[in-house]
């Protein structure tokens, strides 16, 4: 079959033409400007097999390898979260805190594939520690932060655990982690994704109770994505405040323990 046809016929199954027309891309290797400039080439079997499973539902992020992330580009694989847009806006408060506080480092709990480790490494120069408890993720994650060249130091492990013995130089902790409740039945697409990433407990507050319990945050900042329900619960628990997503809902927790 020729790429138009190809395009033409997953459309009519469901697949959006744009998905097609980058994974053609993809496994050409070339842009997707020159696959509609040569839509008349004959379509490789190999590329219909890509379509079928994407059409399946599996993540079009896991096929390509790849996915963006506050203007760039990193490598994404299966057992690793694909990242959400409202942890850019997680990056975005860390950002402001880093500069407001002159801050030289700070640790990012569960590191998945490294993005918001990597961009705020990036985007202020801040020394980053990180951890995953998933190996899969930190293989991940060195890998982006490689290709950025930053400076960092990712280690396996729960929480701050692998860096007990510097904790006290540590001046902020970021993390996005896991806080949906485990009755919750994912959509078809989230469930190629890696159940430690996402869930949490009964109310989806386990990571959030465990860390709170365990570390003295005197003199940090701990900043972390939440739960659009979980605001409550968390402004009780921890005497930090709410900060709402682009969407209007509650999504970021802010312990400021410098003040
Ligand atoms: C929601 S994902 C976030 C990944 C990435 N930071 C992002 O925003 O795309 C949570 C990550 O935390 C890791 N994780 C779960 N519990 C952890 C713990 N107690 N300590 C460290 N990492 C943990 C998971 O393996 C997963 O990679």
């Amino acid at each position: 079959m020729k790429i138009s046809e190809v395009i033409a016929v997953y459309k009519r199954k469901g697949l959006p033409e744009r998905e097609a027309l980058i994974l053609i891309a993809k496994y050409l290797r070339k842009s997707k400007e020159y696959i509609l400039a040569h839509d008349d080439m004959e379509c490789p079997d190999e590329v219909l097999k890509l379509l079928d499973k994407r059409l399946s539902g599996y993540p079009l992020q896991y096929i390509l390898g790849e996915v963006e992330f506050y203007g760039r580009t990193f490598y994404i694989s299966e057992g690793v979260l694909i990242p959400r847009w409202e942890t850019e806006g997680l990056v975005e408060l860390a950002i402001k805190y880093i500069k407001e506080y002159n801050l030289k480092n700070l640790i990012d709990i569960g590191l998945g594939s490294g993005i918001i480790a990597v961009t705020l490494a990036l985007e202020t120069g801040v020394f980053i520690y990180g951890t995953d408890v998933s190996k899969k993720a930190l293989e991940v994650a060195r890998k982006n932060a490689d290709r950025y060249g930053i400076k960092c130091d990712f280690r396996l492990g729960a929480f701050a655990d692998p860096f007990v013995e510097i904790w006290d130089n540590i001046e902020m902790v970021v993390s996005n982690p896991p806080y949906v409740r485990s009755d919750v039945k994912l959509q078809k697409e989230l469930s190629y994704e890696p159940p430690e990433a996402l869930f949490a407990g009964p109310e989806g507050l386990d990571f959030y109770k465990e860390f709170f319990k365990k570390y003295k945050i005197d003199g940090k900042i701990v900043l972390m994505e939440i739960g659009h329900d979980q605001g409550n619960a968390l402004r009780e628990l921890t005497g930090g405040k709410i900060i709402k997503d682009l969407a209007g809902k509650d999504r970021y927790l802010v312990v400021n323990r410098k003040e």
